[in-house]
């Protein structure tokens, strides 16, 4: 007699996949058989158990009129029916596998649907109702009858229902459990959302179709020719009118072809024909191989720049649209991104379709992290249980089968953070035996046993460096394979930093083929009080905060400066040069194509000022080459002042992913050097009833602090080494190296003492002495601010001295100082966007304007963010300020210590000042949120340093 009741759903705790789904299949869509959405408005019902409620709502005769509505796809914990939940690994239920809590939020579904009018009747075969995502454990009726049961959240089921249709009243029932033994196999890093959150589709099956077809389309690239042969259970042919070719399934054909590639996505249309249905299909000739310790593709050794992508939509979760697929797809296009790795589970199938369309090599990853378990050591893993080996295999299956005519697909992983066991190693058996054309990767099998390429998360730059030139040792299966960094540049909050100095590596050594920075999106759910919610905010009782948004995009798709960043750190053209020469060295920097796609143009700038622009003729230099192209000669009558030659890389035609004149690659070639401003100390200080007056600045006699300006009133310029901590300051709580955020925070740096020492008019300045210090700390700045005027500008000079064993780096240098008002910004340096020591790449000197609340980056978590770099002067509130050297501008509406306190956008409420912030330089940014801090010359040491601001009215540019 067994002891436990609750028989009726032991299938949630099953640790087998599942009973009654037919077995995978590729995916396809025919052209002529019939098909039917079953997504819209359901019925629902939410239970606190899995066992609440019996299976009653399966009838036909069940009245489910007083349930609520939900939208299939969706997850109901989006819908208002109970909350999201966010953990980064820890299981938010007891680990006790495969036994789940009986607090199990379970949703009972609902449709009653009829068939269209012309749908076949039972005489023409059959017909599948299939799931193409149901999260995480569904158990299935058709007309009160039993289909079966399934888990594997984001792979297909699908369920033989052609003898139980009616042409009208259909009752389909769907119960849908959050917690089941799948749940286990399912520990990525991110939001638990339950629910039928991808597409429910009723599929005729005209007898005699192709149940699964598999599609050999390979390339050989010393002859030009590709080979196609698609197996299929049942004979048909298959014709590629482009290419002549008419073959039986299983024969096989070589014709001349063009290759597929992630840069040329050259597809084929073709058509599968057997006796039930005209299959279309696209099809991508190329070869994937492992030859001289490198992945070739076509023959060639290919550098990935790519990302990680989590589907995930602000307001739907993971139920995606097509519309955001393919701006996923086009977003990326557009940032030179060539490579998508689809953590941690097959996409929908419609992205795959987007990667084989407009082009971008895809890692495949099965549906599975057990990564929970290494809170006990991994004691219990899944994956070296063989209880559970059936479930793995029979995940890795569904996916390969599901996928693998895509020619996008270049690489399986069988899943992350899973620990080691013998289930990984016979799910990649199984994979290599299946489809050998293609390498399996697996970042936790260190050693390399079961998989083709050496990946690593979060490696720092030495390391990678070791690892390109062949020195990290290792067994020796690791010694011979390429290398990856499946995850790298944990792109959270403000950064990543170091992608230059990264991708410099990959491009040195050949071994090192590229990476997926971590991640592409930020998952924050749009919350109506709190702008974008992260973990934490639903009230879980375990979470992991804001480590869920760390994405190269906000959560609305717009692309964060680390995007931009990467852009251009990855961008397919190197345009170098001295301007000594008159020359600028192009290099082509794709694997495949030439660069007869682009057209280059020049623009000659004095002072941020287009001077004269015109075309570049480039040669279609093919992959790898380079060229030495002769500039113009400089405008003749071109002002005087700082000359650079701007030289950019635009679309010469409309691309199916971006219009003619899209920016692809740009660099800068300087001309002539800046003349730093020079203000000549011929003004008197002018002492008036506790006012003392210097050139247009009015200052408080007694203080030395500046009060205003011409005719506008300031808060004094004071000295500022703080900011907002990043994520990536304060680091991830597991990072064992130094954490500077932390560290600043103790040592008091964001409660800076300012201490008047002196106060001193003389003949042509005023200075004023000052020691700046936090309580409880001996070490200190000596900071010295000296003011000189020529009657018309203000110049200040700030010497800072530090004192006491100064052993961290400081956030940032400079001074800060608070304007009555401004809007308008505009100023001559780097832009137009957000840039840090480590993640400046993309700014261009220019002239650029913006508005304050503009200047602002959304970070979800508020935090620094906003410096323009490289500012050589800017114009706003009444004010025009050169620096002397350049200086890094940020301005806002709040304080520092407002944006450190805030933990939302919607914390952040303008002051009644603005407040300007003139950086001599500020802190690396790095990645330490997971990956390595900042490099080391990316670190702002404490040291002796002088640095200028020249102060001049400029009526009108508040
Ligand atoms: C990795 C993991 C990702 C994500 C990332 C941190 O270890 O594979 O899923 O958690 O760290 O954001």
């Amino acid at each position: 007699m067994p002891f436990r009741p609750y028989s009726v759903t032991d299938y949630v705790e099953d640790v087998s996949p599942g009973h009654g789904a037919l077995p995978p299949r590729a995916r396809y869509s025919s052209s002529d058989a019939a098909s039917l959405s079953l997504n819209g408005t359901w019925r629902f019902r939410l239970s606190g158990t899995a066992d609440a409620e019996d299976d009653s709502f399966a009838a036909a005769e069940y009245d489910a009129g007083g349930w609520a509505e939900v939208r299939v796809p969706g997850h109901w914990v989006l819908q208002g029916h109970g909350s999201p939940i966010y953990t980064n690994h820890l299981y938010p239920f007891p680990v006790d596998p495969p036994r789940v809590p009986t607090e199990n939020p379970t949703g009972d579904h609902r449709l009653v649907f009829d068939l269209p009018r012309d749908w076949p009747g039972p005489s023409d075969g059959g017909a599948v109702l299939r799931f193409d995502g149901v999260e995480s454990c569904a158990r299935v009726w058709l007309n009160g009858t039993d289909l079966g049961e399934f888990k594997g959240s984001r792979l297909p089921h699908e369920f033989a229902v052609g003898d139980l249709l009616r042409a009208t009243g259909n009752v389909l029932a769907v119960r849908v459990h959050q917690w089941s033994a799948g749940s286990y196999l399912e520990d990525q890093d991110q939001w638990w959302l339950p629910g039928i959150f991808r597409d429910v589709t009723l599929l005729h099956r005209p007898a005699g179709s192709a149940l699964d077809f598999f599609v050999h389309a390979s390339y050989d690239h010393r002859r030009g020719t590709g080979t196609l042969r698609v197996d299929s259970d049942v004979d048909g042919r298959v014709t590629v009118p482009d290419l002549g070719i008419d073959i039986g399934t299983g024969d096989e054909a070589t014709v001349p072809v063009e290759p597929w590639s992630a840069e040329i996505p050259r597809l084929y249309d073709a058509v599968l024909a057997t006796e039930g249905e005209r299959v279309p299909l696209r099809i991508g000739f190329r070869t994937v191989e492992l030859s001289d310790g490198l992945i070739k593709v076509n023959g060639r050794a290919v550098l990935f720049k790519g990302v990680n992508r989590h589907e995930w939509h602000p307001e739907r979760g993971r139920a995606l649209d097509p519309q955001t697929m393919r701006e996923d797809v086009l977003l990326m296009k557009r940032h030179n991104v060539n490579a998508v790795r689809t953590s941690h589970y097959p996409p929908h199938p419609a992205f795959l379709d987007l990667c084989d369309e407009y082009g971008l090599w895809v890692i495949d990853e099965c549906d599975l992290e057990t990564h929970g378990f290494t809170e006990q050591g991994w004691r219990g893993n899944p994956v070296d249980d063989d209880r559970w080996t059936p479930a793995l295999l029979d995940r890795a299956a569904r996916m390969v089968e599901r996928d693998k005519n895509h020619p996008c697909v270049v690489v399986w992983s069988l899943g992350n953070e899973a620990g080691t066991g013998r289930g990984l190693t016979a799910m990649a058996d199984w994979i290599h035996h299946r489809d050998p054309s293609r390498p399996v990767h697996y970042e936790g099998d260190v050693d390399c046993r079961d998989t083709d390429v050496y990946s690593r998360m979060y490696a720092g730059h030495a390391e990678v460096e070791r690892i390109g030139r062949g020195l990290d040792g290792g067994p020796a299966r690791r010694r011979e394979l390429p290398f990856i960094l499946c995850e790298y540049a944990h792109a959270m909050g403000n950064g990543p930093g170091g992608l230059a100095d990264y991708q410099r590596l990959f491009e040195r050594h050949d071994r090192l083929q590229g990476g997926f920075v971590w991640e592409w999106i930020d998952h924050g759910i749009a919350h109506p009080e709190l702008g974008y919610a992260y973990g934490g905010d639903f009230g879980e009782e375990l979470h992991d905060g804001n480590f869920v948004c760390d994405g190269l995009v906000f959560p609305d798709r717009r692309p964060s400066p680390g995007l931009v960043e990467y852009k251009k750190v990855i961008e397919p053209v190197a345009v170098a040069g001295d301007g000594a020469d008159g020359t600028v060295r192009i290099t082509n920097k794709y694997d495949f194509a030439d660069l007869s796609a682009l057209a280059f143009t020049w623009s000659y700038q004095v002072d941020g000022e287009t001077v004269e622009s015109g075309g570049l003729p480039v040669p279609a230099l093919a992959p790898g080459e380079s060229a030495d192209v002769k500039l113009p000669q400089p405008p003749p009558g071109a002002p005087a002042g700082e000359a650079l030659w701007t030289v950019r890389a635009v679309l010469a035609a409309d691309a199916p992913w971006a219009p003619r004149d899209h920016l692809v690659a740009w660099g800068q070639i300087r001309v002539t050097e800046r003349r730093v401003p020079y203000v000549a100390a011929t003004a008197r200080p002018v002492r008036d009833d506790g006012v003392l007056t210097l050139g247009p600045g009015t200052f408080d006699a007694r203080t030395g602090a500046l009060t205003a300006i011409g005719g506008v009133a300031v808060s004094a310029p004071r000295l500022d080494v703080w900011r907002a901590t990043t994520d990536n300051d304060d680091g991830a709580a597991w990072q064992s190296d130094v954490r500077y955020g932390p560290l600043w925070r103790k040592l008091g740096l964001h409660r800076m003492r300012h201490r008047l020492d002196g106060v001193l008019a003389d003949e042509d300045a005023l200075t004023v002495r000052t020691r700046v210090a936090p309580a409880a700390r001996e070490l200190g700045l000596a900071t010295v601010y000296r003011w000189t005027s020529d009657g018309g500008r203000l110049r200040l000079t700030v010497s800072v001295g530090p004192e006491g064993d100064w052993q961290v780096p400081l956030p940032r240098l400079g001074v800060r100082f608070g304007l009555p008002a401004a809007d308008r910004v505009r100023w001559f340096g780097g832009g137009p966007g957000e840039a840090y020591p480590d993640t400046r790449s993309a700014a261009a000197i220019g002239r650029w304007r913006s508005t304050v609340d503009d200047l602002q980056t959304p970070y979800v978590r508020p935090q620094e963010n906003g410096a323009r770099v490289d500012v050589r002067w800017v114009e706003l509130g009444g004010l025009r300020i050169e620096g002397d050297p350049e200086f890094l501008l940020t301005v806002r509406r709040w304080t520092g210590e407002h944006l450190d306190a805030a933990a939302h956008r919607t914390d952040l409420t303008p002051g009644d000042q603005v407040w300007v912030n003139l950086d001599h330089a500020q802190h690396g940014i790095g990645s330490q949120s997971c990956g390595p801090g900042p490099l080391p010359q990316y670190h702002l040491h404490a040291e002796p340093a002088e640095f200028s601001f020249v102060f001049t009215p400029a009526p009108g540019t508040v």
